[in-house]
């Protein structure tokens, strides 16, 4: 059964969280779900995921090769349905720049009970990290 949510995944930098994200939802969505994946900040923008991470999601088997960073923009509250944010900063950013009538924002943690992904760019726990988001993937799947 198709998803037709569309859903975009935001973290600070789009090199870490959220693109693991983008992947194991579309793994755990199938073909028929849209995702994306933003960050809030601009820094990494059109690099790939950050090299470990990738390393990570590749032993759980998700493809992040492919994917390039880009900054959340003002069209993405329309385009999307759902906007996932990795942590409650993501969140209070978002929040932020919703200009509102838009896409629902929820923590990406919400179906394991909400809290933060933390950012393996500074714990350096990326098979941890990794393992959690696909976890919260197969959640979202559930409840959609
Ligand atoms: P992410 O991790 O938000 O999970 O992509 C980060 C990566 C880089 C930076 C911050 C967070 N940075 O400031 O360079």
């Amino acid at each position: 059964m198709p998803h037709p949510t569309r859903i975009l995944c935001v973290c600070l930098g789009n090199i870490c969280r959220s693109p693991t994200a983008e992947a194991a939802l579309r793994a755990a969505l199938g073909d028929g779900a849209q995702v994306d994946s933003a960050g809030t900040g601009a820094w990494h923008v059109g690099e790939p995921p950050y090299p470990p991470m990738q390393a990570a999601g590749r032993r759980l088997g998700l493809a992040m090769a492919d994917l390039r960073a880009r900054q959340v923009s003002l069209a993405d509250f329309r385009r999307f349905d759902l906007i996932l944010a990795m942590d409650r900063q993501n969140l209070r950013d978002l929040q932020a720049l919703d200009p509102g009538g838009g896409a629902r924002l929820a923590l990406y943690l919400d179906p394991l009970g909400g809290g933060d992904v933390p950012d393996p760019y500074y714990t350096r726990d990326f098979d941890g990290v990794a393992a959690q988001i696909v976890q919260a993937a197969g959640a979202w799947a559930e409840s959609l």
